[in-house]
């Protein structure tokens, strides 16, 4: 299958990609290569993608370019039978700081892949939305039907992107399908998340830094269960004009994660706390029952067991990522 991924250089964007080629498909990334976090991560991602062709039958093209460029999307998309939208300014933080880049980047990239797909043969457009569009919880796990009412201009951009898909969909029977990620970690994970700021801290004897007291509870996926969530929707039209929850469906609060990462490589060190950032989301919890109905999605591991892994990958890896991760 033809597949394009936009944001594909990106840390979920890369491990699609990789998927995809492994899997024998044809896949073209579009990124512009945007330096939100060191670009050395991304040329290990592209170069784990070019590896990956030597040993399968798929096929990999890196593109150079702005998902905001109307007629490169356009081309772009005329030669693709899915589409995988991933391209976005991410970051809760950058957005409460820029929220008109946010704005040009997910919803100005996001506009044109929709409009090339509605006139083109596209079979399937899959865009990565966020849990940021539930923002405050009234009942927990999130399904679904819960209401959204985004705490951030991320969050908000996001929403606005479901719908314009499910008004692609409607309007010009363009089949999307919305994916809600719930924090994504693993492997060249995006440096000034929790996970890999713990772990990297903890690695250099420096203490664990919580914003805000540490109550706030988060449902982290380990980024192999996106790839699959993505992957059984290149195949089945079960989901074509709806909204999915993908996370782990088990959650943990912030302090615990400190101590889980702390206990294990630096027990001697005390966590430090500091004032709550703006706009970040009390609690997320994710219930996956409609993308395991429609699906068959089911989550892989448990936090605990994720995490354990990605300290495993970090040790293998440190060399390289570390000093990218803390130049971030
Ligand atoms: N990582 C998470 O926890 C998480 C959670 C929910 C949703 N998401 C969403 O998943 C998607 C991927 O996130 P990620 O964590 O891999 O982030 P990322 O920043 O690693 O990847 C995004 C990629 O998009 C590229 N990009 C940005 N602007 C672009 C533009 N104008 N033109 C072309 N490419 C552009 C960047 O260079 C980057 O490589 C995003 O849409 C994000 O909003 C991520």
């Amino acid at each position: 299958m033809r597949i394009l991924v936009t944001g594909g250089a990106g840390f979920i964007g890369g491990h699609l990609a990789e998927a995809f080629v492994e899997d024998g498909h044809n896949v073209t990334t579009l990124d512009n290569f945007e330096p939100f976090y060191d670009l050395g991560i991304k040329r290990q991602t592209v170069e784990r993608c070019r590896t990956a062709v030597a040993d399968c039958e798929g096929t990999y093209e890196l593109v150079e370019g702005d998902v905001r460029d109307a007629e490169l999307v356009s081309d772009l998309v005329a030669d693709a039978e899915v589409v995988v939208h991933q391209a976005a300014q991410a970051g809760v933080r950058t957005s409460v700081d820029e929220p008109r880049k946010v704005t040009d980047i997910n919803l100005g990239g996001l506009v044109n892949v929709l409009e090339s797909a509605a006139q083109s043969e596209t079979r399937r457009v899959i865009l990565a939305s966020s849990s940021s569009v539930y923002g405050k919880p009234q009942s927990l796990p999130y399904t679904e039907e819960h209401p959204t009412e985004p705490v951030s201009p991320y969050g908000v951009s996001k929403l606005a992107g479901e719908h314009y898909a499910r008004v692609y969909d409607e309007l010009h029977d363009l089949p999307t399908v919305c994916l809600r990620y719930f924090t994504v970690y693993g492997p060249r994970m995006r440096p000034n998340m929790a996970i890999s700021n713990f772990v990297s801290r903890c690695y250099n004897g420096e203490p664990p830094v919580i914003y805000g007291d540490g109550t706030q509870t988060r449902d982290f996926t380990y980024v192999e269960d996106i790839v699959d969530a993505n992957r059984l929707l290149l195949t089945t039209d079960a989901a074509d004009g709806d909204v999915l929850n993908v996370g782990s469906s088990d959650n943990i609060s912030i302090r615990e994660l400190a101590e889980t990462v702390r206990n294990r490589l630096a027990p001697e060190l005390d966590i430090v706390y500091e004032d709550a950032r703006q706009a970040d989301a009390e609690h997320t919890h994710a219930s996956v029952e409609k993308a395991r109905e429609l699906l068959g999605y089911a989550p892989s591991r448990s936090i605990e067991e994720g995490v354990e892994e990605f300290i495993e990958w970090y040790d293998a890896n440190r060399e390289w990522y570390e000093p990218l991760v803390q130049s971030s």
